[in-house]
């Protein structure tokens, strides 16, 4: 690793990447991504400026679920390149300063897993490593997740004569994790990959891992027996390494994923994400503000993961019936926008293209107290294809040129694993990385000037959180400390142009500099402080003390 400094707190003020092999860049023409593409556009993700990929299931897969279905867990899609093209990657990754993590499914496996195969077979050795029953009546009380298309957590296996347990699609049987072979064999599978040089995992579906009668079957004590197992056996053999936690539950639930510090180094924070949608929409700070005042603090080496979208849809788990109502009537007006309790659309189309809004949202990404994770193609204002299937309306290829399938793939168009987009406001001919980069003042740009921003105040990374109270609701302003260094944001959430008096007697004294343009603002003094916004504006200000040299 010659150029990864060794640091165990690294993915508190890293920024994260999340993307699909196949969808980055097809290095041999046969239309699906793979490593050695990705190891071909590294330059890219270190102009950038990120700090760590996130790679999402790469292994042995029939596909019918993104490759969350996994056949096997020692072997990578073939489609995708070998373990040599995947450690080339790594080395190269390591090499720029990257790190990488990827998804890790312990939930479950695919229906097509050996394991499965074998377990289904009468009489055999490896029944009790999936959760069968004779009834579909057990555990009655574990919600349906993927409410669409599946209606019961139970499917019936003829060759098995019995029925078997899936949180997710009824071809992904859960593991049993009450058989201590099967937690063996999940711990074998993250030695093997943090052997080959793995900086850590997502691990998917983390609540389901065991089931309890009379329970909601989720977040069980067992579970997070088992994760601190997990914790306990990578921290005694490797370093540098994160777990970041897939729980889609409240705050209250999720922080328990923390443990004291000895289990999930990471978790995403779920509810936040739907909130800043409704705030947005709202122009009221409030959805916001009453959530981050839920969330638990968390311990010095644990982490909240950020992010506006991911591969998945915009999930509505964590709200409110009505709040779900409210957020599908302004974000999915097409029926074909929705999937389960979500919306299948990716960031820029959310928010209509508007360029004001799409930064307001990464100014509060990367200024609220967590790690940010930016979906792949986001940082362009990529759109989205509701016409394709479920979530791959999100998964379309990285559009890099005006040339040929956006540049990705020299392949035939009709070769491609999904089209690229082609319509006129978000297809590759007008959004795309070559033209982004030529253009000093694209989003791409300007992300990039914010990530670097971001990069020089570690205190927006691990500073404490003081929310402010404006009189105006549009206004969400908040405190970022860490020792001496103060940071103040401040967002307008509305689309028309706003002004704010905001209460900043216990700075007074310090001169407000603002970090994108290092102008300083006036003095701050006892009475309220006033300031003015542009529709969907925001100011990040470094508050220094009159007498320090300025910067
Ligand atoms: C969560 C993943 O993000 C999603 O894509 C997948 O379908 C489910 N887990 C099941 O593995
Ligand atoms: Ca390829």
């Amino acid at each position: 690793m010659p150029n990864l400094q060794r640091d165990p707190l690294w993915y508190k003020t890293a920024v994260f990447y999340e993307v699909y092999v196949q969808s980055f860049y097809d290095a041999n023409a046969d239309g699906i991504g793979d490593f050695r593409g990705m190891k071909d556009q590294l330059d890219y993700l270190e102009w950038l400026g990120i700090d760590c990929l996130w790679l999402l299931p790469f292994y042995g897969s029939p596909m019918r679920d993104g490759g969350y279905d996994i056949s096997d867990f020692f072997s990578i899609m073939p489609e995708y390149g070998t373990l040599n093209d995947f450690s080339e990657l790594l080395a190269a990754a390591h090499e720029r300063g990257i790190r990488v993590v990827a998804d890790l499914v312990m939930n479950h496996t695919s229906d097509q897993h050996p394991w499965f195969l074998e377990s289904r077979q009468p009489g055999s050795a490896k029944r009790d490593w999936y959760v069968w029953s004779d009834t579909n009546e057990r555990y009655p009380d574990a919600r349906i997740i993927f409410v669409d298309t599946e209606r019961s957590n139970w499917a019936w296996d003829e060759t098995a004569g019995a029925y078997y347990w899936h949180r997710f699609f009824s071809h992904q049987p859960d593991l049993n994790y009450a058989n201590e072979q099967v937690q063996e064999q999940m711990l074998s599978v993250i030695r093997f990959w943090l052997d080959i040089g793995l900086d850590g995992f997502r691990l998917d579906a983390v609540p389901y891992l065991f089931e309890r009668e009379g329970s909601s079957c989720e977040n069980l004590p067992e579970t997070h027996a088992f994760l601190k197992r997990v914790r306990s056996e990578v921290d005694k053999d490797y370093e540098d390494i994160v777990l970041l936690a897939e729980a889609n539950q409240w705050p209250a639930d999720v922080v328990a994923y923390f443990g004291d510090a000895d289990e999930c180094h990471m978790a995403f924070h779920f509810p936040l994400m739907p909130r800043m949608f409704m705030a947005a929409r709202r122009q009221v700070r409030y959805p916001v503000v009453e959530i981050l005042e839920q969330t638990p603090d968390i311990a010095a080496g644990c982490q909240w993961g950020l992010f506006l979208r991911n591969h998945d849809e915009l999930t509505l788990e964590m709200v409110t019936d009505e709040e779900r109502d409210y957020m599908y009537g302004e974000y999915a007006k097409d029926p074909r926008m929705k999937v389960n309790l979500g919306i299948r659309r990716r960031l820029a189309p959310l928010l209509e293209n508007s360029r004001a809004e799409i930064e307001l949202f990464h100014c509060m990404l990367l200024s609220l107290p967590g790690t940010p994770i930016i979906y792949y193609g986001d940082e362009l204002g990529m759109g989205d294809n509701i016409y394709l299937g479920d979530r791959d309306s999100v998964r379309t290829p990285m559009q890099w040129t005006l040339d040929r399938n956006a540049g990705f793939s020299r392949a035939d168009f009709a070769q491609l694993y999904l089209p690229v987009l082609l319509d006129p406001v978000y297809g590759y001919q007008a959004v795309n990385v070559e033209s982004a980069q030529r253009d000093q003042y694209s989003f791409l740009q300007w992300i990039r000037r914010m990530l670097a921003i971001r990069r020089q105040h570690p205190v927006l990374s691990m500073g404490s959180l003081h929310m402010l109270h404006p009189a105006n609701p549009s206004i969400f302003a908040y405190v970022r400390k860490l020792n001496d260094d103060i940071v103040l944001v401040v967002n307008n959430l509305s689309a028309r142009a706003q002004a704010a008096e905001l209460d900043l007697s216990e700075y007074e004294g310090m001169v407000p500099v603002e970090l994108l343009g290092r102008e300083r603002f006036p003095q701050i003094g006892r009475l309220p402080y006033l300031l003015t916004f542009v529709r969907h504006g925001f100011y990040w200000f470094q508050l220094i003390s009159e007498s320090s040299p300025g910067d």
